[in-house]
Parts: C-alpha cells; structure tokens; sequence
C-alpha cells in the first residue's frame, strides 16, 4: 500500500495546503484548515469502484447521431417535489437536498419512500435509529412495504447491501455521517464527504439508480463541507425556512435537467409535510378590518407569484438611539428605505423605533418588496390603515423613485386571481402591458410621495 501522505485541507472549500495556514487563501475563512490523511492510492469498493481506466472503450460521437434513450422520468407523488425537480426523478440523478438541521430534510424524503407504493426504497440513516425511523414513520399517513431502512455509514456496507436488494431508488441521511473506511478522516471532513459522495455518484451512474444524499448546511448558510459536493451532484435542493414557522419552502438552486427556478412551498403539520397549494392565500393574514402597518405585496420567488403580507410597526423611541429590527427582510435595505423615506419626503423617523416583518417566518430576497415596506413603515407611522383590496409590486430607488421590476405580468394577474381591486406599479413599468387584459386597477406611481399622496394625504 502507498505510504500515507498528511495533507491540511480547508474543510470550507476543499482548498489544500501542505502546511496549516490560519486563513483560506482560497475563500477568506479562518481557522477551517484540518490535518486529514491522505491515502495515496485506497482500493476501492470492488464493484463500483473505478480502477483508474475510467469509462472504457468511449469514442468521440456525434451530438446529433447519440439517441437518446428512452428512460422517462419516474413522476413523485407530491406535486411540489414533482414540479421542483423539474417534472420528475431521472434515472441515475444524484441530488443533494440540504437544509439547516431539524428543518424538515428527512421527513421530506422518508415520506417521499412510503408514497411511492410499489417501489423498492432503500433509506440508509446514519443519523437515526432504526426504532426512531420507525416512530417517524408512524405519524406519516403513508405506508410503502417495499421501503427498506439500513442503519450503517460504511460506504462499502451500504453499496454491498444495494447491490443485493436492488433498491429503485436510494436516500442517503445524511453524507456527513458516510464512512470510507479506508480513509483516516473522521466522518464529515472533505475527504470523507468527497470521497463518499463520489462513491455514490458512481453507483448511481453505474446503477441507473436515482439517488439521495442529504447534506447539513453551515452557520454561514453553505452546504457544510466542500463546495465540490455541489458541482459533483446533478441536481441541488435546499430546503429552508423559519423554524418556528410552519411554512418551509423547497428550492432549486442547481439543476442539470431542468429549470433552477422552481419553488415548492410546505406547512409542516402534525402529519407530516403538507403541499401548500395556495400559498398566497395562506401567507396572507386573514383579518376582518383593516390595520395600519399592514401592506401586501406581489413578489416572484423563482417562477412562482406570491403575494406577501409586509407589517411595519413604528413607534416613539424610548432610548437616544432608535431600534431597527426586521424578521424576513434584508434590515441594511430596509435602513435604506428609511433614509430615503427620511430625505425625499421628509418623514421624521431617525427617533422611531421601526420593526419589519414579513408573514409567514419566510424570508424575501425580490426588490419589488420595497414599495410594500415603504407603505407598511408609512400606514404605521399616519396610523391610517391601507385598504385591504390594495397590492404593491415596484422597487424603490434612492432617490424615492419608483422602479420597474420584472414580470409585472404575472404579479398583476395573480393579484387579480386573489381578489385585489388596486395594484401599485411603477409608471416607468408599463410599456407593452396590455391594462385592458386585466379587471384589476393598475395605479402607475413614478415618485414616492406620489404614493404617499394617493394613500394617506
Ligand atoms: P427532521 O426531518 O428530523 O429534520 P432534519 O432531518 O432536517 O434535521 O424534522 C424534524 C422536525 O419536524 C422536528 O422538529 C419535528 C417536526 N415534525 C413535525 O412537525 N411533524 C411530523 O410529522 C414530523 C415527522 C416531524
Ligand atoms: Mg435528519
């Protein structure tokens, strides 16, 4: 056997170096660098292990004489999962699905193996007893005989035991805990997690067997480990959400077959995952009066319109420096806003206490938020509530004015299917829109105190 090589390896890019360094020259972070043990050359699994020949006999071809083969997609159960994974599982797929711990990754696919009645699973948890699956499984409504559950980490046990059971399809929870037992590293390193992961790459791709692996996120928000889990896999998930929320939201953030803008929306219930079907009805909340602080705005996540329910509450500080706080919207933008709100209008707030939230604990990263916010923070601080068939769907700028965004379309027509009566865009927004295609009002505003005017004056 090869003598063993030490190598550090940054355990947040992969990055490596002969000696310990204190910063990744690569991505910027302190102290991630690990000493791991390199084995210069491991044997591999016998079966799916590659001998160094790689793809044999393979000849350059043509693009238009390869056929394509006629392997279709296996169709999901659950329609969010089906239409995020960009109209079902391909044969041989490696997908990643990470998310933050405890946010829902392993209900999500224990109850994806007991839908699909009839197709042999193997679910592999090195994370979960046997007897704690099993408990999962009861508060499930679903039931599949053919979902096998393995209780191992070893790489080689796990590829050992799918070749004998055949599984159709293979959950890997989680890749931290996998094992290549020829290698030193412990469980969760770079190496480990590479290592592991290519090992069940090549049995998906050898296999034709679509496979799972779930991944731990980081503090930062990264797939924990290295970067190159994500170029490996075909397809990455990233599950996320507010913990004390019910709603979480599926995302593609990587997709080799199919489009990276699908979004699939959650209400995690007593029973499970539920697919929420209307998710713009339940992320609004229902009052019977209006309230001031309270605005709507229609939003696009990925492809998907939304419309989403901005409060604002502003008040007297008691304290010489305001508080500024918000929940599901960046708190430097909304500081801006509040500036411009400050500067453009001459709205006294640096001596208010502002608070932001978005409904529903989700978390919005559209621009076209920004008039929604600016009217929520204004409603607070008049105390004049907006009327509730009102919707907003512009950006704001510096200067206070109003800015396009894109697919207005879509945001109009989805807040005309919800039943509001008024939408505020932005005047600069409405070339090539036909109004006449729509019943609802559209208010083109092209300055902020437009807005202002129109609403509280
Ligand atoms: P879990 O799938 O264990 O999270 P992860 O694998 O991402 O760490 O999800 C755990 C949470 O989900 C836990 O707090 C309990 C909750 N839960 C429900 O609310 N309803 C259910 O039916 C199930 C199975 C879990
Ligand atoms: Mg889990």
């Amino acid at each position: 056997m090869a003598k063993p090589k030490k190598l550090y390896l940054c355990q947040n890019c992969g990055n490596q170096s002969s000696n310990w360094i204190g910063r990744c020259p690569s991505c910027g972070e302190w102290n991630t660098f690990v000493e791991e043990i390199i084995e210069l050359e491991a044997p591999k699994h016998k079966r799916f292990g590659s001998t160094g020949e790689g793809k044999k006999n393979t000849k350059p071809k043509q693009v238009h004489n390869i056929t394509l083969s006629e392997t279709p997609r296996r169709v999901m159960p659950d329609p969010e999962l089906n239409r995020v994974l960009g109209g079902g599982l391909v044969p041989g797929s490696l997908i990643l699905l990470g998310g933050e711990p405890g946010i829902g990754k392993s209900t999500l696919l224990l109850q994806m193996a007991l839908q699909l009645t009839g197709v042999k699973i193997l679910y592999v948890s090195g994370e979960e007893s046997d007897q704690q699956i099993k408990m999962r499984a009861e508060r499930l409504p679903y039931a599949n005989p053919d979902c096998y559950i393995l209780n191992a980490t070893s790489v080689a046990h796990i590829l050992q035991e799918a070749e004998e059971l055949v599984p159709d399809i293979v959950i890997i929870d989680s890749i931290q805990t996998l094992q290549n037992q020829l290698l030193d590293s412990a469980p969760g390193s770079v190496t480990q997690v590479r290592e592991c992961a290519a090992e069940m790459m090549r049995f998906a791709k050898e296999t034709n067997t679509p496979t799972f692996l779930i991944g731990h996120i980081n503090k930062e928000g990264a797939l924990a480990g290295p970067k190159v889990l994500e170029h490996m896999v075909d397809t990455v998930l990233q599950f996320e959400g507010d913990h004390n929320h019910i709603y979480r939201l599926l995302r593609n953030i990587k997709n080799r077959f199919g489009s990276t803008n699908e979004l699939g929306i959650y209400e995690m219930a007593g029973s499970g995952l539920r697919p929420v079907e209307n998710p713009s009805e339940v992320l609004i909340s229902q009052k019977d009066s209006a309230l001031s602080g309270s605005a709507i705005s229609a939003t696009i996540e990925g492809v998907r319109p939304l419309l989403i329910e901005v409060q604002a509450l502003v008040g007297t500080s008691a304290y010489p420096t305001a508080q500024r706080s918000s929940t599901g919207y960046d708190l430097r933008r909304m500081g801006m806003l509040l500036a411009v709100l400050e500067k453009r209008c001459g709205f006294r707030l640096a001596t208010k206490d502002v608070f932001l939230n978005i409904a529903g604990g989700i978390k919005v990263n559209d621009p076209a938020i920004d008039l929604a916010v600016v009217c929520a923070v204004l409603s607070s601080s008049e105390d004049i509530p907006i009327d509730q068939a009102d919707c907003f769907a512009a950006e704001v700028g510096l200067s206070g004015e109003i800015r396009p965004v894109t697919r207005l379309e879509s945001r109009i027509a989805e807040a005309q299917k919800l039943g509001f009566k008024r939408i505020f865009v932005s005047g600069y927004n409405l070339k090539g829109i036909e109004q006449s295609n729509f019943s609802i009002q559209i208010v083109s505003v092209k300055r902020i105190d437009e807005v202002f005017t129109l609403l509280f004056a």
